[in-house]
């Protein structure tokens, strides 16, 4: 191989591949129609998935552009919407869970920038993200957050700040009670979600493309999930349900920890979420609504929130794991199925928790004569030994969710509403509590708690007074006189629609 032909072979492929690259560079520009179109009809297929898409001007650009930047003297909002019929301007805030626009952060600290006083007092907004015990002060400082005058937002936020684009969620506790699956399902996103929803009725006067009155499947999904006081796995639960059901339902959207927050402290820069809603447990239970149910979520049932709010978070979880989203009629039926009404039977025999022995054979037996009559179809899934999937897919076609008090009842979460929908919670009697109760008035089913003999419920608007644990809240031999609940069942799913208990 002589010297000639070394040089020559880099400079013959130089050629070549220059030569393609032109006629690339030349298909591309005399067909830019095809390739424009092509690009188009995939960002509307893209469009479907509705996770990215924000009204309004909020959220993530769709093309690449130069990053931009945000003057610090933009004034934080909290948003608010007119209430459908009425003249009331309601905010998306409760103490727990305030949505802030243009929320400021730099090292660590958050600022609203504000030249009014129209806020809620600081320790209504956040505290401090240490755990909840006795005799630790938890009242936020200046370290979690200040207000800040425009005039001196440039000296202390430097002139312009990174902007965060779209609905970021900062769930500002440390990971003590979210790695639960009621306290994380059952308090904190739906509690989020309650609020969040509820800026959708700012949508009813605008319309869509298609003239449509927008609707909650319109609200753009979050952006992520931030968890400052965070480290790694804690916030997940025991049965390992927390983490795979985020994915489903909030598929593509990341969920940041403590690490992150100290990422962007190093900078030393200011960035400004455009919109985010800041959670923390101890201010939820300031609202007086706490002291009637003492759940992180009451407070949040002070705002009017459109009726089934919950669906596109239901629908999400349910496309992205089972591949449907069952709906039942009036009379208790999966629509599009030959089956009876579901009457699931979540048995907590195996656990701690759980009912006389007899009690439970005699629950089952009755039940099982509910098939036979030609009522329903009997399901007694053991949850702890089903895929995700195959308990997702039971809760999603039940219509009569029974069960001793626990997580189990959680999976309501995934019932769909009906008028005979309905959860009966059995708890050691006299006790009575509200973390079921107040899912099923969010999730539009019918709530009967079980004290033995005796069915407590409770029609809208109206109250159990307190909550009560008996010394065998949490032992192995919880009596329940199971007629009680073979016959209610019986009227839910026999009686003519008007007669149904709501
Ligand atoms: C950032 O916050 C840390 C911890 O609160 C503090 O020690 C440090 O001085 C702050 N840095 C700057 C530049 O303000
Ligand atoms: C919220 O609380 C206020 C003040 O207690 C009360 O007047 C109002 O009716 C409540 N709204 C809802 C929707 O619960
Ligand atoms: C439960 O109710 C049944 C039927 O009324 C009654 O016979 C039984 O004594 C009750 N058990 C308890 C523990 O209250």
């Amino acid at each position: 191989m002589g010297p000639f032909r070394r040089t020559q072979k880099p400079l013959l492929f130089l050629g070549i591949g220059a030569s393609l690259f032109i006629v690339a560079l030349w298909t591309l520009i005399h067909n830019s129609e095809q390739v424009t179109y092509f690009v188009d009809s995939y960002r509307s297929k893209m469009h479907l998935s509705q996770q990215q898409e924000f009204k309004s001007g909020l959220g993530v650009e769709e093309k690449w552009t130069a990053p931009r930047l945000a003057s610090t003297t933009e004034e934080t909002t909290i948003p608010s919407v007119k209430l459908p019929g009425t003249d009331t301007r309601q905010s998306a805030w409760v103490d727990g869970f305030a949505i802030l626009d243009k929320l400021y952060l730099r090292n660590g600290t958050f600022y609203i920038v504000t030249s009014g006083s129209e806020f809620p007092s600081r320790d209504h907004l956040i505290a401090k993200w240490l755990k909840m015990e006795k005799g630790v002060d938890l009242e936020a400082t200046d370290k979690e957050l200040q207000f800040l005058h425009p005039s001196r937002a440039k000296e202390v936020l430097g002139e312009y700040a990174t902007i965060i684009p779209g609905f970021s969620v900062v769930i500002y506790d440390p990971g003590q009670f979210m790695h639960h699956f009621y306290h994380w399902w059952g308090e904190i996103i739906i509690g989020m979600w309650r609020v969040y929803s509820t800026l959708a009725y700012g949508s009813f006067d605008e319309t869509d493309a298609d003239g449509a009155p927008l609707s909650v499947d319109s609200l753009p999904f979050p952006s992520r999930f931030l968890l400052p006081a965070v480290e790694s796995g804690e916030w997940r639960d025991k049965a390992g349900l927390n983490g795979p059901l985020m994915r489903a339902a909030f598929p593509g959207i990341p969920i940041e920890k403590a690490d992150y927050w100290a990422d962007l402290a190093k900078l030393d820069t200011t960035v400004s979420f455009e919109r985010a809603m800041v959670i923390n447990r101890h201010n939820s239970h300031k609202h007086r609504n706490s002291g009637i149910w003492f759940k992180m979520m009451a407070g949040t049932m002070n705002l009017t929130a459109p009726d089934g709010y919950w669906e596109p978070i239901r629908k999400s979880l349910l496309v992205n794991t089972v591949g449907s989203v069952p709906v039942v009629d009036s009379q208790g039926r999966v629509v599009d199925s030959d089956e009876k009404p579901i009457v699931t039977y979540i048995s907590r025999q195996g656990a701690g928790r759980r009912l006389i022995h007899e009690h439970h054979l005699e629950l089952v037996k009755l039940l099982k004569e509910l098939e036979k009559e030609g009522l329903c179809r009997l399901e007694i899934p053991m949850m702890e030994r089903l895929s995700i999937k195959e308990q997702l897919a039971i809760g999603a076609k039940t219509t009569i969710l029974v069960g001793v008090h626990g997580n189990g009842l959680t999976h309501q979460l995934l019932m769909p509403r009906s008028l005979r929908s309905a959860v009966f919670e059995i708890l050691d009697p006299p006790s009575y509590t509200f973390d079921y109760e107040m899912l099923a008035r969010n999730m539009g089913h019918k709530h009967y708690a079980v004290n033995n003999d005796t069915l407590i419920t409770f029609p809208k608007g109206e109250y159990h007074k307190g909550v009560r644990f008996s010394p065998g809240f949490h032992g192995n031999t919880i009596p329940v006189y199971a007629p009680v609940i073979a016959d209610m069942i019986r009227r839910r799913l026999t009686e003519p629609d008007d007669f149904v208990e709501d």
